[in-house]
């Protein structure tokens, strides 16, 4: 504070200026405050830490010990007010079966749920392409360190303890993973894991009170997996789905008006934005990498191939992303000045999400294809977006983007590395990742979910009177 000597008398003019003077220490202080905390936050790479390495060589686990700067203390975030969250969550205990159990962890006597608060005791998630859909496990992570003291994380979402005072029930099912493990129909019994465990959440959903009361609209159910919830989605079809799009689903039982898009956890590994290749370093025009001949939507990867395989700065190859397949993929998107995404089985694939984490503006190529949190971000800014009926004409696609010079590249590129965090899955989570993004989503739609249930009671009041006389 500044002192102020107590025999002068001050003119207005004077106290107002030492006024101003010390607004400006406080607003200067207070962002420095600010600033400290947020570059405190536990690195992005701590999440290394409990995603399991075994299948690719690209998630090497880090310790915190190793990536921690000493000299910076993680400085805890004050725990977060309930009535600050936008998102107030109730969560349905399930038994773990349905959640981390399917990751093999097993809890002692009576305890539903990991303790999130210390690292270690946190059961790993597979890695390979299972992570592609693993939104369920950094979900509720979150929501579980939401209740956990110490854990700096962002405040959208919080566990509430009370249904009635919930925005949204949340259904804590590792559908995604129950059915890229649990699939399989094991020895003599009739039906897989997968299948009934789905048989089981329908049942205990159906059975609650929470459910009943609004037909279950309020309830926000992952399926991230197109192929996950496949029995259940029928019967639970009322409830808000998070999922990565629409393809394999009818519109009555998913649809833009009240499911949320959530991104796939990207395979590659993430460019730091000051160390991305600028466009003199990119001497690919075009990478693809996939599986070429698919089914479904996915005539048009093979019409693509015969158009541009002699090209020589185009990379156009067959490959799964496995194994070694995720570094070279890591390699090529971030030598490539345009990455192609390309409708395959379905609409969506982590392909996009690869080529924005590399800073590769992405081409789209999928008429069907639904992208995350497009309410609040222009995709326009950071990709190219082609109708699949005028990227098969000859020349057409090379025209395009051979015409696309160093300038605008660059301006979409900028953009890329802004907005490539809102893509990140990580525990705990921070303000602007994927995970801190979905729950705004979610909010946005439990908006939308009241305004559509105030526009029926409209004429309520009026239909009363009439009834009464
Ligand atoms: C965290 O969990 C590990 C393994 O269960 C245990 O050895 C360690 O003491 C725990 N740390 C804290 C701070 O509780
Ligand atoms: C939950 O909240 C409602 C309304 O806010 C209240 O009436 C009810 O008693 C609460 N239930 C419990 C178990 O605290
Ligand atoms: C098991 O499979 C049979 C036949 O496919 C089906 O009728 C039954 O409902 C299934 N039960 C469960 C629990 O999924
Ligand atoms: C993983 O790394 C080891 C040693 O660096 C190497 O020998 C092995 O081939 C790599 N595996 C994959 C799948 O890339
Ligand atoms: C108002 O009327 C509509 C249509 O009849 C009905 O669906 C809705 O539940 C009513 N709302 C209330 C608060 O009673």
């Amino acid at each position: 504070m500044i002192s102020i000597p107590e025999k002068r008398v001050f003119s207005s003019r004077l106290l107002s200026f030492l006024l101003g003077i010390s607004m400006f220490f406080l607003l200067i202080s207070s962002s420095l405050l600010f600033r400290i905390g947020d570059n405190s936050f536990v690195p992005k790479s701590i999440y290394n830490l409990i995603v399991d390495s075994s299948v690719s060589n690209e998630s090497k686990s880090i310790t915190c010990k190793e990536m921690c700067p000493k000299s910076k203390p993680i400085k805890p975030l004050p725990s977060c007010n309930p009535n600050q969250a936008i998102l107030k969550v109730f969560m349905y205990d399930l038994p773990p079966d349905f959640h981390f159990g399917l990751l093999g962890w097993i809890g002692k006597q009576n305890q539903i749920w990991p303790n999130v608060g210390n690292f270690t005791e946190i059961p790993r998630y597979p890695g390979g392409l299972n992570l592609q859909h693993s939104i369920e496990y950094w979900l509720t992570l979150d929501l579980l360190s939401s209740k956990t003291q110490n854990i700096p994380r962002s405040c959208s979402a919080i566990l509430v303890h009370n249904s009635t005072q919930a925005d949204i029930i949340f259904v804590p099912f590792f559908s995604s993973l129950s059915y890229n493990r649990h699939s399989k129909i094991q020895g003599i019994e009739q039906n897989s894991t997968n299948d009934i465990l789905q048989e089981k959440l329908v049942e205990y959903l159906k059975g609650r009170d929470e459910w009943k009361r609004f037909g279950g609209k309020d309830h926000l159910i992952m399926a991230h997996h197109p192929n996950s919830m496949l029995l259940a989605r029928w019967k639970l079809g009322s409830a808000m789905f998070l999922l990565a799009d629409f393809g394999r689903y009818s519109n009555e039982i998913a649809n833009i008006d009240k499911d949320v898009i959530a991104p796939y956890r990207h395979v590659v590994r993430s460019i730091d934005a000051n160390n991305s290749p600028s466009f003199e370093k990119r001497p690919i025009l075009v990478y693809f990498q996939g599986a070429i001949y698919r089914k479904d939507g996915g005539v048009i990867r093979q019409e693509l191939y015969y158009l541009m395989k002699d090209e020589k700065d185009v990379h156009f190859t067959f490959g799964s992303a496995i194994g070694g397949g995720v570094r070279k993929a890591s390699t090529g998107m971030s030598a490539s000045k345009f990455c192609l995404n390309i409708a395959g089985d379905t609409p969506s694939s982590n392909r996009l999400f690869d080529a924005i984490v590399s800073h590769c503006v992405p081409v789209i190529i999928s008429d069907e294809i639904e992208l995350p949190y497009e309410d609040v971000l222009d995709y326009s800014k950071i990709s190219i977006f082609v109708p699949a009926s005028k990227a098969c004409k000859k020349g057409y696609l090379l025209k395009l983007l051979r015409g696309i010079k160093k300038e605008k590249w660059t301006e979409m590129w900028e953009n890329l590395k802004q907005i490539a965090p809102h893509f990140e899955y990580e525990y705990p989570s921070k303000p602007g990742d994927a995970v801190d993004m979905i729950w705004k989503a979610v909010s946005r739609k439990v908006s939308r979910l009241h305004y559509k249930s105030h526009r029926k009671n409209r004429y309520n009041m009026s239909q009363q009177f009439l009834n009464a006389h």
